[in-house]
């Protein structure tokens, strides 16, 4: 049977020369979105360098890190993955191998070093600028949909959840996963030249009051010493 295709018919493609498929003007990016996307773009070409360390230093190691929330994933051979804000793709090495990986992020500097970072690691995986908040893709496309580290500053919240859930198939088990207050707090806003992007928000929780009442088993615990949440949820399969 030939594979669902993925981009929905009115999803307006913009450009897509350099391998990456983008649905988003520049122009068309306001609010927290846009000032998060600039600094993204700024940072993409240290991001993967300055986390590795942190994570070394914190947790003695990337897959200590990665492994707390990535192991929550049901992902099985040949799964269809897509992770929303990808960055770096730095969650695409700690993945099991034989699946098809799709990455949609609003910076295209993440996304041009993720495809470096491709190229490095012998991955493929198909590459997307756009917003969370409007996915180009159709309704239940993915096996396996999750997201890590950018939704506490979305512009919103709740249409990013919404449209997960949408491409996502039934029964699929979604893992929404950011920094805490804590995190934001004692670390982000001290850092040299960004850390003034993290001030001034509203104090930071897990959103589970923005997941629909439809959805089942929805859990939320602290992981990573309570620097981070992860927020798990299944969709409702179908009888
Ligand atoms: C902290 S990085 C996390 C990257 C990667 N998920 C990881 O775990 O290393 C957050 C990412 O969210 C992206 N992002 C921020 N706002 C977004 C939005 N509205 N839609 C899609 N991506 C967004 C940023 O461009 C950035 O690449």
């Amino acid at each position: 049977m030939p594979a669902k295709p993925i981009i929905k018919p009115e999803a307006v493609s913009i450009a897509s020369g350099n391998g990456i498929q983008s649905f988003i003007e520049s122009i068309d990016i306001d609010g927290d979105n846009k000032k998060y996307q600039q600094m993204y773009d700024k940072i993409a070409p240290f991001y993967n360098l300055s986390n590795k360390l942190y994570f070394w230093l914190k947790f003695g190691g990337e897959a200590n890190y990665r492994r707390q929330f990535l192991d929550e994933l049901e992902i099985r051979e040949g799964d269809r993955v897509l992770e929303v804000s990808c960055g770096t793709g730095d969650n695409f090495r700690f993945l099991p191998a034989n699946i098809e990986l799709h990455g949609l992020d609003i910076s295209m500097g993440m996304l041009r070093a993720c495809q470096r970072h491709l190229k490095k690691w012998e991955l493929n995986a198909s590459l997307y600028h756009a917003s969370a908040e409007d996915l180009p893709f159709e309704n239940a496309a993915f096996d396996v949909v999750y997201h890590v580290g950018g939704i506490n500053f979305f512009n919103d919240k709740r249409k990013a959840i919404e449209e997960m859930i949408r491409v996502a198939k039934p029964g699929t088990k979604l893992i929404l996963v950011d920094e805490t207050e804590k995190l934001v707090k004692g670390t982000y806003e001290k850092i040299p030249f960004v850390g003034s992007q993290f001030k001034h928000h509203s104090a930071i929780q897990a959103p589970v009051d923005l997941i629909p009442p439809t959805m089942q088993d929805v859990q939320v615990k602290e992981i990573c010493d309570g620097l981070m949440y992860c927020l798990s949820f299944r969709v409702p399969g179908i009888d």
